[in-house]
């Protein structure tokens, strides 16, 4: 198993990148961590309850919940062949620390990681638009890549929402968290962090990030 970082900010677009990827390959596999998170939520688990607050706060959730979700998910695939898109884990460097012993217990490594530089405005802007489908998952956004009739998913028909944790006020908190948090991740990674412009079409920036990746 391979084992590829997608590391960017909130709305840099590392969930579209990773869809437009695993299309395109049947060997990659995507795994938010924020989808993890929004399902165990949905589904009332203990975890989800106890994340549901920390993610509406747009704060991090604590380290264990998402730890446990990763491992028991890296635990479980059986196909040496799998490259795994990882996107919103690890977010800290204590995740980082973790997802490296996790690692050594199924004998893989991390392959590369990805940092999507998107200007500030930019996300501001892709976040304000977007819409998902919380029947299949499937992303949008209001401009850059609508659903052919609005308000309804290509894919399944499904009513399409926006996400709680995308105000105005969340949102900066998700920011500020991650330049707090998560961008030490860049030092963390040193020379192994492969930095890709995530301006222009979807289709570009997913090639440019499919030329980096080891
Ligand atoms: P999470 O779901 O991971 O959110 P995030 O990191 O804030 O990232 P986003 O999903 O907002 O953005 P994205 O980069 O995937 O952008 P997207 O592709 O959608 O986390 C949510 C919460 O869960 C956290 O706040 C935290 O509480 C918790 N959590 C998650 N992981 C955790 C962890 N490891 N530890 C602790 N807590 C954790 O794109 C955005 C929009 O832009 C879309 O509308 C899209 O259509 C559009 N777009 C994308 N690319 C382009 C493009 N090239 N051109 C035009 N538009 C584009």
């Amino acid at each position: 198993m391979k084992i590829v970082i997608l590391l960017g900010a909130p709305g840099s677009g590392k969930g579209t990148v990773a869809g437009q990827l695993t299309t395109a390959d049947a060997a990659l596999r995507h795994v938010s961590s924020g989808d993890l998170l929004r399902d165990a939520v949905r589904r009332g688990t203990p975890a989800g309850k106890e994340a549901d607050g920390y993610m509406k706060a747009g704060k991090l959730v604590p380290d264990t919940i998402i730890a446990q979700m990763i491992a028991d998910l890296i635990g479980g695939i059986q196909d040496s062949n799998t490259v795994l898109l990882l996107d919103g884990f690890p977010r800290n460097v204590a995740q980082a620390e973790t997802l490296d012993g996790i690692l050594k217990k199924v004998n893989s490594e991390i392959s590369s990681v990805v940092l999507l530089e998107v200007p500030d405005a930019v996300i501001v802007e892709r976040i304000a638009g977007r819409r998902s489908c919380p029947k299949c998952g499937a992303g949008y956004h209001v401009k850059f890549l609508p659903p052919k009739q609005e308000g309804i998913c290509d894919a399944c028909g499904g009513e399409l929402v926006t996400r709680k944790d995308d105000n105005p006020e969340t949102v900066q908190n998700r920011l500020d968290v991650y330049r707090e948090q998560t961008f030490p991740l860049v030092e963390f990674y040193g020379s192994r962090v492969k930095k890709v412009d995530g301006l222009g079409q979807v289709e570009e920036v997913a090639a440019r990030v499919k030329k980096v990746l080891d």
